[in-house]
Parts: C-alpha cells; structure tokens; sequence
C-alpha cells in the first residue's frame, strides 16, 4: 500500500498521466472526475487502434480505481470514436471495463449539445455521455446541494389528509440524468486555448454531489484544469496531470488568476475575476480568446443557468417534432416558440458554398 502522495495536493504534475498515478496513495481520493483524451492514433487498422486504446485506458481506470477511497466516486465523460463513417459510443466500450473492475454502475447521464456539426449520412450527433460509477455501495450522494426548481414548485394536493401541502419538495427536484450546460465554445467566457473544456458548472455539480469540504479530487487528464478550478473554488483538494506543455500552462494561468508579464489572462472569466478584485482597468488586460479590442466586464455578461439551455432545448425539439408531424399531414407548419425564423433576429454570417448561411446572434455571453 502506497502511503503518501508523491505528488503535492494542490498541483497539477506536468508529464504522463500513467507516472503520476502509480505515485498516488491508495484509497486517497473521494472523486475522480475527467474525460480521457479521444484521439485514437493514427495505426494502419482503425480497430487496432480502438483495442489499444482500450487496453491504455483499462490501465489508466486500473490505477483511478486503486486509488479511490470506499466512498467513492469515478465520473467518466466520453463521446464517440468515428472512423470510416462508423461510429462507436465510447462508454458502450468502457462500461465493461469499469464494472470489470469490480465498480458498480449508478448512472449515464446524457450531456445534451444544442449546436454542432451536421451529418450527412447520419443523424448529427448532439450528446456525450458520462459514466457514474462508485467503489462501493456506501457512496456519498449530496442531493440538496444540487436540486434545481420544480416544474410545478407551488403545485399543492386537493383532497385528503395532505389537502393544501406541496406535492413536491419546496428545495426543488433532482436535476436527472439529461444534463445541458452550454458547450464551451464561441463566446463562453471560460474558454482558453483548449478545444475541449468541461463548462465549470457542470463539474460543480458533481463535485458538489459526491464530495464534502476538504476532500480530493483526482482529474487524471486535467487538460485546462477545469476540474482543479472547480475543486479550489468549492474548497475541495484537487491532483492531476497534463502532458502537454501548452495546456498544463494554461491550467496553472486560470489557477493563479493573477495576469502573466504580458497582461493576458487564459480565458475572460479569470480576466473579468481579477479586474472586480482589484479595481484595475479592463483596458490593461486582454485574454487569449480575445477578439475586440476591449473585454467586458462581468457586469455586462449574460449568462443563463443550465434551466434556461433545458427549456430551451426542450422547446426546440418539441417544435421540430410538431414540424415534422405537420409536414407528413400536409399541415401548416406551427409558429417557432423562440422566434429562431423572424427574420429581424437573424444576420448572414458567412457565406457557404453559393449560399448565404444564416445564424443567430449569439445573446446568450456577451
Ligand atoms: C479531453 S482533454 C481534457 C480537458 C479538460 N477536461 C478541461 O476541462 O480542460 C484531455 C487532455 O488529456 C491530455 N492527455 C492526453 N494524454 C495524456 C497523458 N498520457 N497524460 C496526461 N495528459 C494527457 C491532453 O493533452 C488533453 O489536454
């Protein structure tokens, strides 16, 4: 049994992720939260490569696993590996692993996209997945500190004993397993140079779930340190690792929250954060996204909980469906709820192919 940490609480190791986690201590760590590198390889036979990448992972889950305290929890986020027009859903190939390693399975949540690339001989894809597992049966699991509203939060019984009471808890409902917390992309004010974030809420979620003040959080593939963030904003511990130079610089830039020599900031949050501390003009900063000539300050940001991209998806499939359903019946199509075809809300963007490509204002960060 491995005692000690090799790595300090606290850090993010700068290497491979497989030497830092043999130096963990045993049953240390009350969470490990992450999503593993998808970038299969480049070998001649693609399901030679999928197999190895399989097999490094089964390695990687081995050593989280090892580490995991009884309570435990491992939140494991994966997408689909494609290959000559296949598709494979990475967590139909991981699950066994992970209950092969004797973990046992609590939830998949399904973690919504609103936007992304359209297929052509496929239906486009707009979910990931996130595998819940836990090392034992007795797992923390905090549901007040994540409940959200009720649908019908004053709805009260109307007859019986219980006449006049809430039918439903006043402090809201569980928040299910459909998760839609906006992709960081675009014009989200965390986004670094990394292509592939964790919006911040979405880990706080699970953090706040499955952890208590003061325990630790393993992220072995920390990438912007997203997970380490989140961890330190919430008083938790975190340790992980990153390989790439780039990447693990960022993560200690968005740690520090302070300006490097060249007043830059890693994303616009860490800006907007260090501008209200300190009084300091926001003209002295800019951020590596940064696009305008100034960034704006929190103050001027409109930023939306997940609730408001929830509703929003939900009326935008209902209203497709009802589209659709209209089309087969030779009906009139119904009136879009979100006004996404009155032309007044729409500006041309680009131009794609001999066609104008209209998109909506971004509204939601500015
Ligand atoms: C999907 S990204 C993680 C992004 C992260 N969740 C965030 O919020 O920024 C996976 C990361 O794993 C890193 N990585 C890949 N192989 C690694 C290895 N063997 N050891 C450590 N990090 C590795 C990649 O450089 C990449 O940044």
């Amino acid at each position: 049994m491995k005692p000690q940490h090799a790595s300090p609480l606290d850090t993010i190791f700068h290497g491979d992720t497989l030497e830092f986690l043999s130096g963990l201590a045993d049953e240390s760590v009350q969470l490990v939260v992450s999503s593993p590198p998808y970038n299969i390889g480049k070998e001649y036979e693609t399901r030679q490569a999928l197999d190895a990448y399989l097999v490094n992972q089964s390695v990687i889950l081995r050593e989280c696993v090892r580490v995991l305290r009884q309570t435990g929890s491992i939140f494991w986020q994966l997408g689909s590996y494609s290959a000559d027009g296949s598709l494979i859903p990475l967590d139909v190939r991981v699950f066994p692993i992970l209950e092969g390693l004797g973990l046992i399975p609590r939830n998949r949540v399904i973690w919504v996209r609103q936007h992304g690339v359209h297929a052509r001989k496929k239906f486009s894809c707009r979910h990931e997945s996130i595998l819940w597992f836990t090392k034992s049966d007795s797992y923390s699991f905090n549901l007040d500190a994540i409940r959200v509203p009720q649908k019908y939060q004053n709805k009260t019984e109307w007859e019986g004993p219980n006449y006049g009471k809430l039918t439903c808890n006043p402090l809201g409902k569980n928040p299910a397993d459909i998760w839609v917390f906006r992709n960081v992309k675009h014009n989200h004010e965390e986004q670094t140079i990394h292509p592939c974030q964790f919006p911040e809420d979405l880990i706080t979620r699970i953090v706040l779930a499955v952890t208590d003040s003061g325990d630790t959080i393993l992220d072995p593939y920390m990438g912007s340190g997203t997970v380490a963030v989140v961890a330190r904003d919430t008083g938790r511990h975190f340790l992980g690792a990153e390989l790439d130079a780039k990447y693990h610089s960022v993560a200690m830039r968005r740690l520090s929250g302070e300006p490097d020599e060249d007043n830059r900031f890693a994303n616009l949050k860490s800006l907007r954060q260090y501008v209200r501390r300190t009084g300091k003009p926001v003209e002295n900063y800019r951020f590596d996204m940064q696009v305008g000539n100034v960034a704006t300050t929190a103050d001027k940001a409109k930023i939306f909980p997940e609730s408001h991209h929830l509703t929003q998806l939900e009326d935008r499939l209902s209203f497709e469906e009802d589209c659709f359903a209209a089309d087969l019946r030779g009906e009139t199509r119904p009136v879009d709820p979100l006004g996404h075809n009155d032309p007044n809300k729409l500006k041309k963007k680009k131009r794609v192919g001999a066609e104008d490509q209209l998109t909506l204002f971004d509204k939601v960060d500015t």
